[in-house]
Formats: structure tokens, C-alpha cells, sequence
């Protein structure tokens, strides 16, 4: 095993840490055994597709430590986040006889931590959960900071609760299986942190990007941890995101504005959304002379260097007008008091939160972005 990094989330009593590093899953049971009681034995909530290519390591490194394992594969894909797989996971957890004092493990993505981390935390009032994220994106956002739920007709994510998990897996190993798409999309929250606070890490991700794409593992283990421990501070600063942790959703308003314009669809994953809501994001502080004119064209230049989606002609098929586009916007579940926020930029890595934004300046952003399709 090569170098193991933790990064503590500080949280009270609902502390823990993020362990990432290689070989997690191999090992999974040493580092899950101090968590449990007399009972050895683990419920997994995974998906099919995680399951074919890692669950009999994770029994294996379950068995190590003389932790036994029950799973359960739901289908994979966003569809998954809904109330019927949700009650299919508790009603599961339940016939397994699950008690409080147990712990519940998430192995799998996003979709399978949020549903996962939410079955935990509505069974028999609250139990602990353990996440080990397979993708890039879950391991440098969603597994950590507590944010779990699964998704309503009206809107995604709108069903939900905050329920830390005690424990982090954030195996780098499993990343070599993911598609060279699903990596960049990972990518996508990785380049936020950077833009978002930390100028030096842009920097490092310039210089050092496309190494880690590439499968260089200490760059892939620094890109994750620095990601982590970002997200870690910003968290435990306002768990529930009463302020500051909105800093997270930099790019997230035009994402998500994308994201319904495309259907939730592959053809564009959130990941990717991000990251040109990003560009977006830096485009209309530039106008809004907050920021260099020049800090847009690093962003757009950094994600192509990379052969990431950077621009709207990058997303296939039709997309609305601006004003279809602000309509989406302002269907944001992060609009409060019905002004939009905005996560703008002094500079990279100078984020900001804001409602102070003229919507035609918004729209201005828009109609050129749509213009250069
Ligand atoms: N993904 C944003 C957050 O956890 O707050």
C-alpha cells in the first residue's frame, strides 16, 4: 500500500475522518472493526454495477477482520434516488435485523451514498453509516459533509437530511475503473475547490492535472485530499449550510439550469455542468468587474487542456433560450426569499456569496454563451 492520507472533518461528536489512499477496500474491515460492536457484521447498499466489479474485495477485507457481509445491489443510475428504491433499501435493512447500535456501508457513487446515507439515517431514528465512494466525484464531494436524500418530482435532492457519516473510505484504487468521462466529471467539483479558495491548488491542478488523469497515484491521492480537506473546513464551518457552505455550489446555479435544460440526461453529467458553470460563473464576475478579464479564459483554458465539456457549444442538442435558461435558474432550490444567489469571484480562488446580481447581466452571460453554439 502506498501513502495513506486522513483528513478530519471536526464536527463535536459527529466527527470522523476521511482515510484516502489505495488498496481502502482491500483492507476495509481493520478499519470498520473498531466501530462495531460484539456483533461482526455489515450491511452493504451498493449498486449493480460497483457490485460486479468491487464487492468481493469488500467481502474479503470484510472477512479479514471477521466482519461478515449482507448486500444489497439497487440499479445503477440517478433514476435509483427515488422513494421506491429508498423504501426497497429500509425494508431490506430492516429484514436483516439492522439495530441501532449497527452500522449501515455505502459503497458505491453519489447516488448510492445519498440514498444509502439517508436509508441510515431515517432507520429506527439514526444509524451509523460508513461511506467508501467509488467515483472521483463522490469522494472529493458527496460522501463527505452529511448531505444525504434522495430526489422528488419537483426537484432533486428535495428530500433529504444532514446525517454525518463516521467514516470515510476514499479508496484511489477504485478510480482506475471508472470511464475516462465519469473521471473528468469528478474533475469538474475538484477544479471548484481550487477557484472557489485556494488559488494555489488551480495552480497545481494546471501544472499536475493531467498526470492524475492519467493514473498517476500520489497526484490522484493529493488532488482528493486537498479536495476533502477543503470541503472539510467549509463544513465544519456551517454544517448546514446556514452561509458559507453555499461556497460549495460555485458553478451550481448554472449547472443545475443545464442539468433540467438536458433532461438529468448523459448528455451532460453533473460533473461537467459544474465545471462550465464554472467558466460561467467567472465569465459574469469578469463583466461585473470583480475579476480579471483574463481569470475566465484561465478557467475555460485549464478545463480544455484537460478535454473537459467548457463551453454550452459542448453539451449536444438543443438547450433553451437565456430567458428559458433564467426560468430554470429561478427554479434553484438555493433561491431564498425569491432572489437568486450566486457564487461569484474576486479572483481564483476568491469565491464569494451574492444576491446582488442584475439579471441582465445574467442574461447577457447567456445570450452570448448561446450565441457561440
Ligand atoms: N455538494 C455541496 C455540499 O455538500 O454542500
Amino acid at each position: 500500500m502506498t501513502q495513506l492520507e486522513t483528513v478530519h472533518v471536526p464536527l463535536g461528536d459527529r466527527a470522523y475522518d476521511v482515510v484516502i489512499g489505495e488498496g481502502l477496500v482491500a483492507n476495509a474491515g481493520a478499519r470498520i472493526a473498531p466501530l462495531l460492536g460484539k456483533k461482526k457484521r455489515v450491511c452493504v447498499l451498493t449498486d449493480e454495477r460497483v457490485a460486479a466489479l468491487h464487492l468481493e474485495t469488500l467481502r474479503a477485507g470484510l472477512a479479514q477482520s471477521g466482519i461478515e457481509m449482507a448486500a444489497l445491489a439497487l440499479p445503477a443510475g440517478e433514476a435509483t434516488k427515488c422513494w421506491a428504491e429508498l423504501s426497497r433499501a429500509v425494508e431490506w435493512l430492516l429484514t436483516e435485523k439492522v439495530e441501532r447500535g449497527d452500522v449501515v456501508v455505502a459503497f458505491g457513487g453519489g447516488v448510492i451514498g445519498d440514498l444509502g446515507g439517508f436509508a441510515a439515517a431515517i432507520l429506527r431514528r439514526g444509524v451509523r453509516f460508513v461511506q467508501i465512494p467509488t467515483t472521483l466525484l463522490a469522494q472529493v464531494d458527496s460522501s463527505v459533509g452529511g448531505k444525504t436524500g434522495i430526489n422528488a418530482p419537483h426537484g432533486k435532492n428535495l428530500i433529504g437530511a444532514f446525517h454525518q457519516p463516521s467514516l470515510v473510505l476514499a479508496d484511489v484504487s477504485l478510480l482506475g475503473s471508472l470511464s475516462p468521462r465519469d473521471y473528468h466529471s469528478g474533475y469538474g467539483e475538484v477544479v471548484k475547490y481550487g477557484l472557489l479558495g485556494d488559488a494555489e491548488f488551480f495552480d497545481w491542478l494546471e501544472a499536475n492535472g493531467a498526470e492524475a488523469a492519467a493514473g498517476d497515484v500520489a497526484k490522484r491521492i493529493h488532488l482528493v485530499k486537498r479536495s476533502v480537506e477543503m470541503k472539510a473546513e467549509i463544513v465544519a464551518r456551517d454544517e448546514t449550510e446556514q452561509g458559507d457552505r453555499a461556497l460549495l455550489n460555485l458553478g451550481h446555479t448554472f449547472c443545475h439550469a443545464l442539468e433540467a435544460a438536458t433532461g438529468y440526461s448523459a448528455r451532460l453529467l453533473h460533473g461537467e455542468g459544474v465545471a462550465i458553470g464554472c467558466a460561467l460563473a467567472f465569465e459574469l464576475s469578469a463583466r461585473m468587474g470583480l475579476c480579471a478579464q483574463e481569470d475566465p479564459s484561465r478557467v475555460r483554458a485549464h478545463l480544455s487542456q484537460m478535454g473537459m465539456k467548457t463551453d454550452l457549444s459542448d453539451i449536444e442538442g438543443e438547450l433553451p433560450d437565456a430567458d428559458g435558461l433564467l426560468d430554470l435558474m429561478a427554479q434553484d432550490k438555493k433561491v431564498k426569499d425569491g432572489q437568486l444567489r450566486f457564487i461569484l469571484a474576486r479572483g481564483i480562488g476568491e469565491a464569494f456569496v451574492t444576491s446582488e446580481v442584475p439579471k441582465e447581466q445574467v442574461r447577457g452571460v447567456l445570450i452570448d454563451a448561446l450565441a457561440a453554439r
